[in-house]
């Protein structure tokens, strides 16, 4: 919670009932801002108009649902960033790269490639831009324990030459006479400010999880003037925690409720901050109900004006991988080819 941020300075909250909601996660506006009546009065032991006067005051003071002019959205717009995959199919399918201030879901079976792509991108991310990067840092929320810096290192070691060489620049571990990808130290020396640059943290369960894309948010607004500012959230994966913790069917309301929530502060960090943000999330092969009809992006409209994109991951013969774009706003559907290697995501 930012220092400003005072939860007794909203209209009717106490001390007691600030405790009660900072015990139960609600600790910022902008957690209290997207709750709902419900269950801040069963969270806080208060009615449910006055939650709903707290809500209120809460949005208003993080400026959550304000409007802004077109020339401020277009002027926001502009500043979208395209970060590549490493694999030209996949970036042209995408329009260019995976776009900043959007969600992209990946989703597919187990062992379909969907943690590659979170690696290779919080690798991606940190290359120079005429490579496709954003020359920025990653954030990576780790809900399977999936994050393996040795696949960081991998990917690294396996991009190309002159891009190693341009990024040791970028990341000023060798001047640029002296850059060079045969020189096993600099290589080192370039993975060790590669994983120096991935934030990553383990979510615990799916509270854990919600608190740790606020803990995003600060993260990536603190850094936004500094050198390498956060321009990746992957969270891997969005779902499985929510999933195992809420099953019974009563459960699935406030299941979606708390995932919706959860998105919405990851969309947030995404138009603040300038950052792209990507979630994965396991389907079965016969793909379920869980966010109904499997064409229709997560979240539905709680996602405003956040576009969203969802690739589907398969696998086919041997490493390739199909990755099917669906439902992309401006963008025709359609698939590319990939292959998961030593060395990261290659082409076909
Ligand atoms: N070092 C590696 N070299 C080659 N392929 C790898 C390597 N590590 C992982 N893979 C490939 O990635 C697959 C695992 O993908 P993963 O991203 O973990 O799947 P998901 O997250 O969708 O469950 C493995 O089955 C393998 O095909
Ligand atoms: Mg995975």
């Amino acid at each position: 919670m930012a220092a400003s941020e005072d939860l007794e300075d909203l209209p009717g909250v106490g001390p007691a009932t600030a405790e009660k909601l900072t015990e139960n996660g609600f600790d910022s506006y902008q957690g209290i801002a997207v709750a709902s009546p419900g269950e801040l009065s069963n969270t806080a032991d208060i009615g449910e108009s006055s939650a709903s006067d707290i809500i209120q005051a809460a949005r208003e003071a993080a400026d959550i649902g304000g409007f802004e002019s077109g020339a401020q959205v277009l002027e926001r717009r502009e500043q979208i960033g395209k970060l590549t995959w490493g694999v030209d199919e996949i970036d042209e399918l995408l329009g260019g790269g995976v776009e900043t201030q959007s969600i992209t879901e990946v989703y597919g079976e187990f062992g379909a490639g969907k943690s590659q792509v979170t690696h290779q991108l919080s690798v991606n991310v940190q290359l120079p831009a005429e490579h496709g990067g954003l020359e920025g840092s990653a954030i990576f929320i780790d809900s399977e324990d999936t994050f393996r810096p040795e696949r960081i290192e991998q990917m690294v070691k396996g991009l190309d030459d002159e891009v190693i060489a341009d990024a040791m620049v970028l990341h000023k571990v060798a001047q640029e006479d002296e850059a060079d990808a045969t020189n096993e130290d600099l290589v080192d020396d370039l993975v060790e400010s590669i994983l120096d640059k991935i934030h990553v943290a383990k979510a615990f369960n799916s509270n854990h999880q919600i608190l740790l894309a606020e803990k995003a948010q600060e993260l990536a607004s603190e850094g936004q003037d500094e050198e390498f500012p956060v321009r990746l959230l992957s969270v891997d994966s969005l779902t499985a925690h929510f999933r195992a913790e809420y099953v019974g069917r009563g459960e699935l309301a406030d299941r979606q409720q708390k995932l919706n929530k959860h998105l919405h502060d990851l969309m947030r960090v995404g138009d603040l901050n300038n950052t792209a943000v990507i979630v994965t999330n396991q389907v079965s092969a016969n793909p379920d109900s869980f966010f109904g009809d499997p064409t229709q992006p997560i979240g539905g409209n709680i996602l405003g004006h956040t576009s969203t994109f969802r690739l589907y991951l398969r696998k086919s013969k041997g490493d390739k991988r199909i990755v099917r774009l669906v439902d992309a706003p401006n963008l025709p559907d359609g698939e590319g080819v990939m292959r998961v290697e030593e060395g990261g995501l290659m082409p076909e």
